[in-house]
């Protein structure tokens, strides 16, 4: 009689532990907060859409980054301009954007960690007499408005230069060099380079100038003094750290990170 006691007590305490464990993990997944994040989706493999849905290496690392916070995210396209204005105003909690982190953006933001390195580069038709960034030079040169590419092309021509060629997004900006509009597009070097690769019919080719363009590095934009940076930057950290951003890495590249790198950076 007694030993029935005891595993009837045993069973209750038992059921007793499950319902209460069922019912933590059920809040915590229905507690857990969704997060507004912005995005230029128009700067593959970044950022673009396939089937109305924002895809690209810059969303799966937000996601892996979220995951790591304990958030949800909710990824929308505003387009690259609105993206400042949204984080300024804080009507979205962070940006995605292949931005990169600039003394003059970090006056009025902030960034997390960085988790990208980078470099401007230029796209010509093969051929072209442009081989480096100083045979721009009298040469129309289409850009993204407001990007570290446009800010590259200001410093070899002067700001306002005519032959600069300033647009919405950076599809726009390589359209018009496909219609003869531009000489030549400059851009961040991932998203040159994997046009190119994708596009063989438009028979660009992409150039590198070392000496004229140096290392930036990307970062999610928050607004300035943004209480998620602190569990941001942890996230990222954790990231980068424990191979996820590895593997991330390779899907979208085909290759290792250079993690060293950022993480000298952090
Ligand atoms: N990295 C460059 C910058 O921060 C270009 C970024 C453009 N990104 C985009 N999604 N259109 O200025």
């Amino acid at each position: 009689m007694k030993k029935i006691k005891l595993v009837s007590t045993l069973m209750v305490v038992g059921l007793l532990l499950l319902l209460s464990a069922c019912g933590t993990s059920k809040t915590g997944s229905s507690e857990k907060k969704t997060l507004r994040v912005v995005t230029d989706a128009a700067y593959a493999p970044f950022e673009y859409q396939e089937k109305g849905k924002v895809v690209g290496f810059d969303v799966d690392f937000v996601n892996a980054v979220a995951k790591e916070a304990g958030y949800n995210v909710n990824i929308e396209h505003v387009g690259w301009d609105p993206i400042f204005v949204e984080i300024e105003k804080k009507t979205a909690d962070f940006a995605v954007s292949a931005i990169t982190i600039t003394p003059e953006r970090q006056q009025s933001y902030d960034f997390t960690v960085p988790y990208f390195l980078s470099k401007n580069e230029i796209l010509v038709p093969k051929g072209s007499s442009i081989k480096s960034a100083k045979d721009l030079e009298g040469k129309k040169v289409a850009v993204q408005n407001g990007t570290t590419g446009q800010e590259v092309v200001e410093k070899l021509f002067g700001k306002n230069n005519p032959n600069i060629k300033k647009f919405k997004n950076n599809n726009l900006a390589i359209l018009e060099l496909k219609n003869g509009g531009a000489d030549a597009v400059v851009a961040d070097n991932t998203v040159i380079e994997t046009y190119v690769k994708n596009n063989p019919k438009d028979n660009f080719e992409f150039i590198e100038d070392d000496t004229a363009f140096s290392k930036e590095f990307y970062g999610l934009l928050l607004p300035k003094d943004s209480k998620l940076k602190p569990e941001l930057d942890k996230a990222v950290k954790t990231v980068i750290e424990n191979g996820t951003y590895a593997k991330i890495y390779k899907k979208w590249f085909g290759v290792e990170p250079d993690t060293q790198t950022l993480k000298d950076q952090q």
